[in-house]
């Protein structure tokens, strides 16, 4: 069992605790409990994480207030969602002492969060993540939130675990493609950090893939190390914690013009893709990575194209209105060589113009 320590000063405990190892599920509730002796604690989860019986792990035979997302995924990202559950943390009665448990993917993760946020102005929650993205980033760093019609995370609040437990062995229940998509996020760490780390994948995709619990303890220790050293240097993502963000301005536009067909991490491996492109272009672009990233993300069964029936005019119109957009133009991390991304006078994030980002795009068809 490893503990990595988030030190977030702003927040009332001044850190938080993550702690990794297989086979934790079953003793959660009793460290929750230690952790917050006296508070009542209400779990949200979804339907999948139901079917995969981790809720009843994490229950044992204990009875507990539950509210079930139905269905699961991005799709019931809803303010509507939210609303339903703090509603049901009323019906139960719940004050201010109580405590959300959110166990479940990156879904569950970001609306349980919100709604630990925005319930009496705010109870804590602690993440209890069960898949490869949630395990490698959304339950880390605090982002809560939920989707608008308009655009993705568009309502949301910077609120802090008080807890994170990952227990690897959840991830066995995820079916290849919810899997290898959620890997897309350790490629991103390994990128935008440690060298090493993405030697360490390379060489050990094939022991990934048949998903051995030390290789996946050592991937979450080590994303959750990059993560949290970044989320304490900028915790309200100011500035660097724009690195996270690395593939994900192209990668959001395509999942959401995609109608959610293609999942987060699918859209964002198109989205790594496009900004090598737009490297490439300014001579950044290091051949040899470019070329060990396509062959990795092709283990994965990873898509490298964005799909024909979404228009290149409606993805470039998306970008010029994402939320980070200066006067129309998109910022970009970009990479500098690998694990290392480029600061410009200080700015992890940097503008790009119409014409490069157009050929950027028309490479990914
Ligand atoms: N997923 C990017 C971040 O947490 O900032």
């Amino acid at each position: 069992m490893q503990n990595i320590k988030v030190k977030i000063p702003a927040t009332p405990a001044g850190s938080y605790d993550i702690t990794v190892a297989g086979g934790l599920l079953p003793s959660v509730r009793a460290r929750i409990k230690e952790l917050f002796p006296g508070r009542n604690l209400f779990f949200v989860t979804d339907k999948n994480v139901v079917k995969a019986g981790h809720l009843k792990t994490l229950l044992g035979s204990g009875s507990a207030d539950v509210y079930t997302i139905d269905p699961p995924g991005e799709i019931s990202k809803m303010i509507e969602t939210a609303t339903a559950i703090v509603e049901a943390m009323e019906k139960c009665a719940l004050g201010r002492d109580c405590c959300v448990v959110a166990l479940g993917g990156g879904t569950v993760g970001d609306i349980a969060g919100f709604a630990a946020a925005i319930f009496k102005r705010g109870v804590p929650v602690v993440q209890v993540p069960t898949t490869t993205v949630s395990q490698a980033d959304s339950a880390v760093g605090g982002k809560t939130g939920v989707d608008s019609t308009l655009s993705k995370n568009a309502y949301g609040a910077f609120w802090h675990p008080a807890a994170v437990f990952i227990d690897v062995e959840t991830l066995q229940s995820l079916d290849s493609r919810q899997f290898n998509a959620g890997l897309v996020e350790s490629v991103k760490h390994a990128l935008i950090a440690d060298g090493e780390y993405f030697d360490f994948l390379l060489e050990n995709c094939d022991l990934l893939l048949k998903r051995k619990t030390d290789v996946l303890e050592t991937l979450a220790i080590k994303n959750c190390s990059i993560k949290a050293a970044v989320v304490e240097d900028d915790p309200t993502e100011k500035n660097r914690r724009r690195t996270l963000n690395y593939g994900h301005t192209i990668g959001h536009a395509v999942e959401s013009a995609s109608g959610f067909e293609l999942l987060h991490g699918e859209s964002v491996a198109i989205g790594i893709l496009g900004a090598f492109n737009i490297e490439q272009q300014l001579g950044l672009g290091d051949e040899k990575r470019i070329s060990q990233v396509r062959t990795l993300f092709e283990k994965l069964g990873l898509p490298a194209r964005i799909p024909a029936k979404i228009q290149k005019t409606e993805i470039i119109e998306m970008l010029k209105h994402d939320k980070k957009a200066i006067d129309g133009r998109p910022l970009f991390v970009l990479l500098e060589s690998c694990g290392k991304v480029l600061c410009e006078n200080g700015n992890w994030a940097v503008p790009v113009s119409p014409d490069i980002l157009e050929k950027a795009i028309e490479g990914l068809y």
